[in-house]
């Protein structure tokens, strides 16, 4: 997992995962540093790293976290409120396994600032979308969504309130059937290759 912030999706994935019967585990949270959500992994007693962005943007902490997530033998690298945008190397090593929870119904209000232009635009409905990272921002597949209708009185800040709480419901669900879905395709790689074998 990857985190920038306050870790609150973070902690609804820690939630989810503690369930015996979750496809899931997390193994390891790198995190800005001041993130929040570093925390709230150390609290949970998750392995966490510190990666610091410099301002020359170098290659330097994209291949450090590519080395800490191999080291850990991730499979899925979630991102939860990361700020900061993948290079195409760093997607293309973690080709369709980076995930990211977005506040929008993509591909409507891709980038910064949702709820206020959601409300701005007078959409009627407004949600999250769960979806695969590729090179352009906010523009991969989209594996799963949560809406609700606009209200009237919704402000920004009571706009991202209620959205976080489908996000909180939505990115568990996502993930799960995701890595459940990588676990089946794996399974019937590997009985095909002994199929080959055998012939
Ligand atoms: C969430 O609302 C997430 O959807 C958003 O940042 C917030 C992080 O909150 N992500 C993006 O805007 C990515 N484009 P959290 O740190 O409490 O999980």
């Amino acid at each position: 997992m990857l985190v920038s912030g306050r870790g609150s999706n973070l902690e609804a994935l820690i939630g989810a995962a503690q369930d015996p019967q979750c496809s899931f585990s997390i193994v390891l949270v790198i995190a800005e540093s001041n993130a929040q959500g570093r925390c709230i992994a150390e609290r949970a007693g998750i392995p966490t790293e510190v990666v610091a962005y410099d301002k020359r943007r170098t290659e330097k902490p994209e291949r450090e976290m590519d080395r800490l997530l191999r080291e850990q033998g991730v499979e899925i690298v979630c991102l939860a409120g990361f700020k900061r945008l993948l290079s195409p190397w760093f997607v293309g090593r973690w080709r369709r396994r980076v995930l990211n929870i977005h506040p929008s119904l993509l591909p409507k209000l891709r980038g910064l600032e949702t709820h206020r232009r959601a409300i701005e635009e007078g959409h009627r409905q407004h949600g999250c979308s769960v979806h695969i990272v590729t090179e352009e921002l906010d523009a991969g597949e989209v594996l799963g969504q949560e809406k609700l209708d606009v209200r009237e009185d919704d402000s920004p800040e009571i706009l991202a309130r209620r959205v976080l709480a489908l996000e909180h419901r939505l990115y568990p669900r996502v993930l799960e059937d995701y890595a459940r879905s990588l676990v089946c395709a794996e399974a019937a790689c590997r009985e095909e290759a002994a199929q080959d074998a055998e012939a």
